[in-house]
C-alpha cells in the first residue's frame, strides 16, 4: 500500500485496480497518511487560506424526483418556497457586507424560474457586484439557457454527476433522468466557458468501491475547477429513509484522494460533512479541502431547504454562520479569504474577454 500511496503522490493518478485497492483498505493509518499528503499539496498551492462562498438557496421547488433528496417533487410534506429577485438581492447585499465575493445561487429544478427570470436575477446581481463571482447550481437546462446565464454574468456552475456509473445512477433516480444527459450538460457548461464543479455523494445506497473509483476517474477526465462531495444522509420523507448514511471516514478519504489527483481544484468541506460529525468540516479542511460555504439564505426558509435530515445551520443568521466558520477555521490554523477564490488557472485575466461564444 505504501508503494501505491507514493505513486499517487508523484503521478497524481493511479490505474483502476490500484485505486480499488486503495479505496477498499479500511486502515485508519492509511486515511491519516492520505490526509497529511493531501493537506500538504493543498497548502503548496493555496497556503492556509480557506475560500468562502455565500450560499443562497433560492427555491426548494423541484420538478425532479431523485430518490435520495428531500426536496423531490413527490415529497408532499415539504413547505415549498421561492425567493424573488429582490429577496435574492437582499441576501447578496448582506453577504457582500460580510465579506463574501462569490455567491452561489442554488435551487431545485424549478420551472417558475424560466430562462428570462433567472437571467434577470443573474444580470441584477452582476450589475450590483461586478467584482463578485456568480455561481449557479440549478440543475439540467438547455444549452441555450446556460449560454444566456453566462452572457448575463454567471461565471461558475455546480452540477454534481452524483455517480459516474450509469446503472447505479438509474437506481438513484427516476426513469426519466438520464446519466448521459447529465454528463453532456457538464461538457456543454465547460465549452461555454464556465468554471465547472461536479461531485458525488459518498455512501449513497448501493454504492460500491468500484463505483467510487469510477467517480474518481470521471472527475480526473473532466478536470473540473471545483469538486463537491459529501456523505449521503437519509431523509425521512424519501424512499431511502431507512438506508445507512455515508461515513465520515470514507468521505474524508475521498477528499484526500481527490486532492492528490486534482491538486489545484477547489474542494469544499460541505454542510453534509458538518452534519454527520460536529467537526466534519474542520476535518475535511485538514484532509485537503479548501472551501466552506456559509449559508446566506433567509432564516425563515432555511429549514425548508431540506435535502437530508438534521441539516446544520438552519437556525443561524448569515453573520452567525460566517462568524462560526471563521472561528472554526481559526482553531485549525486557517483564515477565511475575502476573495473571489478562483481556482488556479481560472478566473478573469487582464484584457481578455470572458465571452467565448
Ligand atoms: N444526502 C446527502 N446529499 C444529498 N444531496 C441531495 N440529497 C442528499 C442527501 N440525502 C446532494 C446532491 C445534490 C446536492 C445539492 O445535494 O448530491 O447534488
Ligand atoms: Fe452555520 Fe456554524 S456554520 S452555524
Amino acid at each position: 500500500m505504501e508503494k501505491i500511496l507514493e505513486q499517487l503522490i508523484i503521478y497524481q493518478t493511479l490505474d483502476r485496480e490500484a485505486l480499488v485497492r486503495l479505496m477498499a483498505d479500511p486502515s485508519p493509518a492509511l486515511g491519516a497518511h492520505l490526509a497529511d499528503a493531501a493537506r500538504k499539496v493543498c497548502e503548496e498551492h493555496y497556503g492556509t487560506a480557506v475560500f468562502t462562498r455565500g450560499l443562497i438557496e433560492f427555491t426548494n421547488c423541484c420538478r425532479n424526483d431523485c430518490l435520495y433528496c428531500g426536496i423531490r417533487r413527490s415529497n408532499r410534506k415539504l413547505h415549498r418556497y421561492r425567493l424573488d429577485k429582490e429577496q435574492i438581492l437582499a441576501c447578496t447585499d448582506q453577504g457582500y457586507a460580510l465579506g463574501f465575493r462569490t455567491f452561489v445561487l442554488q435551487g431545485g429544478e424549478d420551472p417558475w424560474f424560466t430562462v428570462d427570470r433567472l437571467e434577470a436575477v443573474v444580470a441584477a446581481v452582476h450589475a450590483r457586484f461586478p467584482d463578485c463571482a456568480i455561481t449557479l447550481s440549478v440543475g439540467e437546462r438547455p444549452r441555450e439557457d446556460y449560454e444566456r446565464f453566462y452572457a448575463a454574468g454567471a461565471d461558475r456552475f455546480l452540477l454534481r454527476h452524483e455517480t459516474a456509473d450509469d446503472a447505479h445512477y438509474r437506481t438513484l433516480h427516476p426513469r426519466e433522468m438520464d446519466p448521459e444527459h447529465r454528463k453532456a450538460c457538464l461538457y456543454a457548461l465547460q465549452a461555454i466557458g464556465y468554471q465547472v464543479g461536479t461531485g458525488f455523494m459518498v455512501g449513497s445506497p448501493g454504492q460500491t468501491v468500484e463505483h467510487l473509483v469510477s467517480d474518481l476517474l470521471f472527475i480526473q477526465a473532466l478536470q473540473p475547477a471545483m469538486i463537491g462531495i459529501g456523505p449521503f444522509i437519509p431523509h425521512r420523507d424519501t424512499p431511502f429513509r431507512d438506508q445507512p448514511p455515508g461515513t465520515l471516514k470514507q468521505t474524508l478519504k475521498c477528499i484526500s484522494v481527490l486532492r492528490l489527483m486534482n491538486p489545484k481544484a477547489l474542494i469544499p468541506a460541505t454542510t453534509a460533512l458538518g452534519t454527520i460529525d460536529p467537526t466534519g468540516r474542520e476535518q475535511g479542511i485538514l484532509a485537503g479541502a479548501n472551501v466552506v460555504m456559509p449559508n446566506l439564505s433567509p432564516v425563515a426558509v432555511r429549514g425548508d431547504y431540506s435535502l437530508y435530515d438534521n441539516k446544520i445551520c438552519t437556525g443561524e443568521e448569515a453573520a452567525e454562520c460566517r462568524d462560526c466558520l471563521a472561528a472554526r477555521m481559526k482553531k485549525i490554523g486557517r483564515t477565511l479569504a475575502v476573495d473571489r477564490g478562483d481556482a488556479i488557472g481560472y478566473g478573469p485575466k487582464a484584457g481578455e474577454s470572458r465571452h467565448r461564444f
